[in-house]
């Protein structure tokens, strides 16, 4: 089922995400509704508060950009309760960044190369492990949105102001993008 990505405005992507447990009701339609959603936006990565839901859950899809990068042929994974709990500052890359919950804005993020990750897997198997490269990236956007962070909060100020426009464009509902959304109006 594909799932309404909540767009810049709505409160959920400001909140931090909670923990959840093996338990947490249908969890497994859930990812499966958050791989096809995301497949459908043509996106990489889509964490669980772009759904509307204030837990700690994210899929990655690296299929999508394999012909660019073969290393990530067939990485299709979802991540639950993942944490960034060490970032290597020797090393940043600044690259151009999206979001589906920012439709229209693009812009040069300045982040770490490498960063130290827990995590559990889809079978709540724990992961403990330093990533880095084009993973690291897309992670640190996606656990991100858990914190209820997005990446034009980490713009400098000419860039914010530079956007501002857009982004009450985005507020008042006035954008068009080729995915289902729920607007703040
Ligand atoms: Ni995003």
């Amino acid at each position: 089922m594909i799932l309404p990505i909540y767009t810049y405005g709505q409160p959920v992507l400001r909140k931090v995400a909670e923990d959840i447990t093996p338990d947490y009701p249908d969890l497994k339609a859930l990812i499966e509704n958050m791989y096809e959603t995301l497949e459908r936006s043509d996106g990489i990565g889509l964490a669980a508060p772009q759904v509307g839901l204030d837990i700690r859950l994210v899929v990655i899809n690296l299929d999508l950009i394999s012909d660019d990068l073969p290393e990530y042929k067939d990485y299709v994974h979802a991540f639950i309760n993942p944490h960034i709990v060490e970032y290597d500052d020797t090393e940043t890359e600044s690259m151009e960044e999206g979001c589906l919950s920012l439709p229209g804005i693009h812009e040069p993020v300045r982040r770490p190369k490498r960063v130290h990750v827990t995590y559990l897997d889809e079978d709540f198997q724990p992961h403990d492990e330093w990533v880095e490269g084009y993973l690291a990236r897309v992670m640190q956007h996606e656990f991100d949105h858990l914190d209820g962070k997005m990446f034009i909060d980490r713009l400098s100020m000419l860039r914010k102001q530079m956007i501002k426009g857009k982004l009450g464009s985005l507020l008042k509902g006035d954008f068009r993008c080729s995915y289902k959304v729920k607007a703040r109006r």
